[in-house]
């Protein structure tokens, strides 16, 4: 049996079990991968002041995020194609996530639709929305969200156009996967894993299902996106989403503080610092480094999540120091998905939850809310 002690773990368990080009999907980030890099080494380099002979009984992690109760503030991050990873992976990890008291966020880009995670869950989770050139598709997509009783709407801005990741293009990532004689050696040695695209429910973007019938391959992917995703977005479009939607606004993909601004002015009830996992602006600052101006320019105004990164409970602790209300993770749970399925993305969840809990109190803390910079040892963190 294979011995899960933390992300890592998963992540090599998933390699072995995911076909090459989905693994690599999931793994990649942009062109020469700095930024990527610089999201996890970053972490790294912040370090902590250990305490001790501090009354320890009766710790707690439960806090809330836009709002919502929370059992440790951490969510699942909106994940495109992440049926790759695991035949109906969006209900695996939103099952899983709702078991765990966190927040799921389904992607517009999903395998499983809307309908889909719906149908298999009981509590709401969150919806992460792309802005299309095409308004009737986005009150389309508006409307099943509500339908589908989601309590929160994540508007990702930094994804007008697509950031190249050479491992994709290398290697002939198509959605469906096309029938290249490396590809079905890849696939036919690791089939369980990959039904979620040639399984027979479900084959393409549940979401956006008509809107990208002639998606075929990566780079058909990156022109479909420059036709279909919005060049001429603004913030007045953000405003009118807004209203559209009419409940909880997370605005993702926030680096810089005069766009964190913006989010407050259109009237966000949160934004997410993120790099998309830096896979789209290669050569960005990491997120961990974005934070802290972030926070300080609208901290007071909005609720400021973070995500790009996180492997541990002691890179979620050191967000929460730096000013985030919550984080996402992305990869992490996307390795416990095509590592072990539902049971896998519980585990890499369990993994952080109990990093988080025993680094709080290495720290001297009881309470997750009463997290901040004095855990951090002075210098070793970004202003
Ligand atoms: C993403 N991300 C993403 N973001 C988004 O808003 N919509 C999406 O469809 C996707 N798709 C997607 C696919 C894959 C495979 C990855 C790895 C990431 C970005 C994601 O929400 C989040 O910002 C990053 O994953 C956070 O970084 P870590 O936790 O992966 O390091």
């Amino acid at each position: 049996m294979t011995i899960i002690t933390c992300i890592e773990d998963l992540r090599v368990l998933a390699q072995k079990r995911v076909p090459r080009m989905f693994y690599d999907y999931a793994d990649a980030g942009s062109w020469t991968e700095s930024t990527y890099r610089a999201n996890t080494s970053d972490f790294s380099a912040i370090k902590f002041r250990q305490r001790v002979a501090v009354n320890l009984e009766n710790r707690t992690l439960a806090s809330t995020m836009a709002g919502q109760a929370v059992s440790m503030p951490v969510a699942l991050a909106p994940t495109g194609l992440t049926g790759m990873q695991h035949a109906d992976g969006e209900i695996l990890a939103a099952r899983a996530a709702e078991a765990f008291g966190v927040p799921f966020t389904l992607s517009t880009m999903s395998i499983c639709s809307i309908e889909d995670v719906a149908a298999h869950t009981t509590k709401p989770f969150w919806f992460q929305l792309y802005v299309m050139k095409d308004r009737e598709f986005i009150n389309r997509l508006i409307d099943r969200a509500k339908a589908a009783r989601c309590s929160a709407l994540v508007l990702t801005l930094d994804l007008q156009v697509l950031g190249q990741r050479h491992k994709d293009i290398r290697n002939g990532l198509s959605a469906p996967p096309k029938p290249t004689l490396a590809n079905l050696i890849n696939l036919a040695t690791k089939p369980r894993w990959c039904m979620g695209m040639l399984g027979t429910r479900r084959r393409s973007f549940g979401n956006i299902v008509g809107h990208a019938t002639s998606v075929s391959d990566m780079s058909s992917l990156s022109s479909w996106t420059s036709q279909q995703f919005d060049l001429s977005l603004s913030w007045k479009d953000v405003e009118w989403i807004k209203q559209r939607w009419g409940g909880k606004l997370i605005i993702k993909g926030i680096m810089d503080a005069e766009d964190a601004r913006h989010c407050v002015e259109a009237g966000a009830d949160a934004l997410i610092v993120s790099n998309h996992g830096g896979r789209q602006l290669d050569g960005a600052d990491s997120s961990i480094g974005a934070l802290p101006a972030i926070v300080e320019a609208v901290g007071k105004e909005i609720e400021v999540h973070m995500d790009g990164g996180i492997r541990s409970g002691q890179d979620v602790i050191k967000a929460l120091a730096l000013g985030a209300k919550g984080v996402y993770i992305g990869r992490p749970f996307l390795y416990g998905l095509g590592a072990m399925g539902e049971q896998g993305v519980t585990r890499c969840l369990e993994i952080i939850r109990n990093e988080l809990d025993l680094t709080m109190a290495f720290c001297g803390l009881r309470d997750v809310a009463l997290v901040d910079k004095n855990i951090l040892l002075p210098g070793s963190y970004p202003q």
